[in-house]
């Protein structure tokens, strides 16, 4: 990845979004629960599945990193006054659980999938071994990371940009509640400015929320695209991966 040369501006950054070949999907473990309070909704699981099937159809090398918020939730008052530790590795299990049901979905639909996991369970599913999971995604198959980078102390999104990483990745698109990244909150704020293009150090400085700090500055360090879009309408991802529609890239 070091060796690609620096998208210079918007226009570049939109006109090599046609040439990506291996993305990376990273959504919270929120988007699964659909109105659900927590836990997961089989029917918002199947409708991502589904988009994933239409990015795959595509043509496109597709790997997954999920979060476990919708698992968590409900075992947080549990939670309330745990170790960090502890609780990071509860989330790292729950994360675990999501990756099977995303699975599941997609076999389902007869998509190929294979589950790697940072923290071995062999009766369930395959350590991480990277240059089996590229074997696997040269293959057609998604590859879906589960138990974050198997450490606590850091997030999904840092798992996220690692293994994009380490994937070689074109680009992490990531998947969230709304269409984008604005200048303040758009549900508060009408007057909220979208935009279509910033760069990592403007997400840093201005402390935008897109990512974690870390997960930032990972993608940054290997200039690695990443492309915040709603993952909560149907078609959505695959309308992003051509470059249609409302999304925000940022870049160097
Ligand atoms: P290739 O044959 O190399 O293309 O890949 P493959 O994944 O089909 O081969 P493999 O024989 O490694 O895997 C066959 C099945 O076993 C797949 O569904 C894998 O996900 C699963 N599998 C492989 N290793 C493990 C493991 O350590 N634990 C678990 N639970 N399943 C595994």
């Amino acid at each position: 990845m070091s060796a690609k040369a620096l998208p210079r501006s918007e226009e570049q950054a939109l006109a090599d979004m046609k040439n990506y070949r291996r993305i990376m999907l990273k959504m919270s473990g929120e988007v699964l629960m659909g109105d659900k309070e927590y836990g997961l909704d089989p029917e918002t699981v199947n409708r991502v599945a589904e988009d994933i099937r239409e990015v795959v159809a595509q043509g496109i090398q597709v790997c997954v990193v999920v979060g476990a918020g919708n698992i968590f939730r409900g075992v947080s008052g549990a939670a309330t006054g745990m170790d960090r530790t502890t609780a990071d590795y509860m989330g790292m299990l729950g994360i675990v659980i999501n990756a099977l049901a995303l699975q599941n979905a997609l076999e389902h639909l007869g998509v190929q999938t294979r589950v790697q996991t940072a923290i071995r369970m062999d009766a369930i599913c395959e350590p991480y071994i990277r240059r089996k999971a590229m074997r696997h995604m040269e293959k057609g198959r998604v590859v879906i990371f589960a138990a974050g980078t198997g450490n606590p102390y850091f997030t999904t999104d840092t798992a996220g940009a690692l293994r994009a990483s380490e994937m070689d990745c074109d680009a992490i698109f990531k998947g969230t509640k709304v269409d984008g990244v604005y200048s303040s909150d758009p549900e508060k704020d009408p007057a909220a400015e979208h935009y279509s293009h910033i760069s990592y150090m403007d997400v840093l400085t201005k402390d935008l929320k897109v990512m974690d700090a870390t997960a930032i500055s990972l993608a940054r360090e290997n200039n690695i695209p990443i492309i915040i879009f709603s993952v909560k309408e149907k078609g959505r991802f695959a309308e992003v991966v051509r470059s249609e529609g409302k999304f925000t890239i940022v870049t160097n």
